[in-house]
């Protein structure tokens, strides 16, 4: 596709999402609110559903691996302990022609020089002199930059501060979710089963105060991550590390990501504690980028949480009786890139044989937020009504229905496959004799007749 193909297909996502109730700018009605978003009823669904299938791969099929849902606020110390507040920033570069803000590790990485978010300023300034010619403006194309400064990233709040002073003693709103379950080891330890090797995973909220807000939901500064760290044996850390990046990646294939679409990234400059950082990228509309990060962090955090706290936070092998700090892999992906690769994956535009055009969202059928869309032929004729109105009523104990009863039977499937609904069922005249509905495909657009009586068990098998 070409760059001005592939913006256009980014509208017309953004356009679809907003149009049809899965994503929303956040206080749209007083200007919006950069780089915050809601998701709306459909947006809703499917996002859960992303979640649902994160927490089955992860907790539910693997029984080292339990959950937690720790709160987004902490001890201010966490964020001291785990280097936040010292280092979690983004470089800043002023355009001195238009005076546009730019991140530089971003405008370094689109002129082919790689630079990490995790440089120091001197480190990241040296790049940007030494590749001034090379580097342009995002929007007036000059080269001619300030210094370089590292904004912070984490968002400050007055929680339980009285002084009116928010500098003196700044509570903040979580920046990853991993510190909470950092902070819980023990207590996972030793309220449960789990030995080391186990894991801990959680789904929450996080707060950065991203300075660039472009790319839709890909980069918010209100986000939420599927976060699992695995404790291990220092010894067996790269073994362990090795299965989870190869489990992350087909993953995604199960889940209905194309191979072509996911790539592998490794970080060329490791954090001094890393061990090894992988990324898995999607391609997205606007190229390949960061979904999710599957990163070995070595005995690190662990280790800072010790020092901070002054609670010990070796493990003792209940075997062996060796004590140790151990290891952690860490695998690390946001809800919402989730959700914009999976509905990247899904848009499709189709001409069809009469000539005329559809949009189809093509979920997976598990992601689809709406499974079942049930429909009386014609709203004025309440024999069918009722019938529906049963079917709709059985079928959503187990399934995520809609009722329909608006406009012509086309109209209702072409607003159904925008919202990617995998089925349609329309109740006729034919059904109050045959007690059978017309179930429509959504992919195929196939029409088949099937009694009421099977559809549970249709459904269920075609789930
Ligand atoms: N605990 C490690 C960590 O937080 P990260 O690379 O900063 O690492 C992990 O974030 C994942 O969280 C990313 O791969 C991405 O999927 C998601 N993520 C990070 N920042 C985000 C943002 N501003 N908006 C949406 N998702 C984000």
């Amino acid at each position: 596709m070409s760059k001005k193909d592939l913006e256009k297909l980014m509208q017309n996502i953004v356009s679809l999402s907003k149009r049809r109730g899965f994503i929303f700018p956040s206080s749209e009605i007083y200007g919006g609110f950069a780089a915050v978003y809601d998701y709306g009823s459909y947006g809703v669904e499917l996002a859960n559903n992303i979640k649902a299938a994160w927490w089955k791969a992860m907790v539910q099929k693997n029984d080292n691996i339990v959950g937690l849902d720790s709160s987004i606020f902490m001890h201010p110390k966490v964020w001291e302990a785990s280097g936040h507040v010292g280092g979690f920033s983004d470089p800043l570069a002023e355009c001195k022609e238009c005076h546009f803000r730019a991140r530089v590790d971003h405008i370094l990485e689109e002129a082919g020089v790689f630079a990490d978010e995790k440089m120091s300023e001197a480190e990241i300034n040296k790049l940007l002199v030494d590749n001034k010619e090379k580097v342009k403006c995002p929007k007036c194309s000059k080269s001619n930059f300030s210094e370089v400064k590292n904004f912070n990233l984490l968002v400050q709040s007055n929680l339980g501060n009285f002084t009116g002073d928010w500098d003196k003693k700044p509570t903040y709103l979580r920046g990853e979710t991993c510190q909470g379950i950092y902070v819980n080891f023990k207590n996972v330890l030793d309220s449960t089963r789990v030995k080391v090797p186990f894991g801990i995973a959680q789904i929450g909220k996080a707060f950065r105060n991203e300075i660039t807000a472009r790319q839709f939901i890909f980069r918010k500064r209100e986000f939420e991550q599927m976060e699992m760290q695995m404790f291990v044996h220092p010894n067996k850390s790269m073994e362990v590390y090795e299965d989870w990046r190869a489990k992350r990646f087909q993953y995604y294939i199960d889940l209905g990501l194309k191979k072509e679409n996911l790539k592998w990234h490794e970080h060329e400059n490791l954090i001094f504690y890393a061990k090894a950082a992988w990324d898995i990228e999607y391609k997205f509309p606007f190229g390949f980028k960061e979904l999710e990060g599957v990163h070995a962090r070595g005995d690190y955090d662990l280790t800072q949480h010790s020092k901070f706290s002054g609670k010990d936070l070796s493990y003792l092998d209940p075997k062996t009786n060796e004590k140790y700090i151990p290891h952690i892999i860490e695998t690390s992906v946001g809800v919402d890139r989730t959700f914009l690769a999976v509905l990247t994956e899904a848009y499709t535009e189709e001409k069809l044989e009469d000539g005329s055009e559809r949009v189809v969202l093509k979920f997976p059928k598990k992601l689809a937020p709406v499974k079942v869309a049930v429909f009386p032929l014609l709203k004025n004729k309440p024999e069918l009504v009722e019938k529906a109105r049963g079917i709709y009523n059985n079928l959503s104990d187990n399934f995520m229905c809609e009722f329909d009863d608006n406009g012509n039977i086309g109209k209702r499937y072409r607003r159904q496959d925008e919202i990617g609904t995998p089925y349609c069922l329309t109740v006729d005249f034919d059904s109050l004799e045959d007690e059978s509905v017309t179930v429509r495909d959504r992919d195929t657009m196939k029409q088949t007749r099937i009694s009421i009586k099977n559809l549970e068990e249709f459904l269920k098998e075609n789930f």
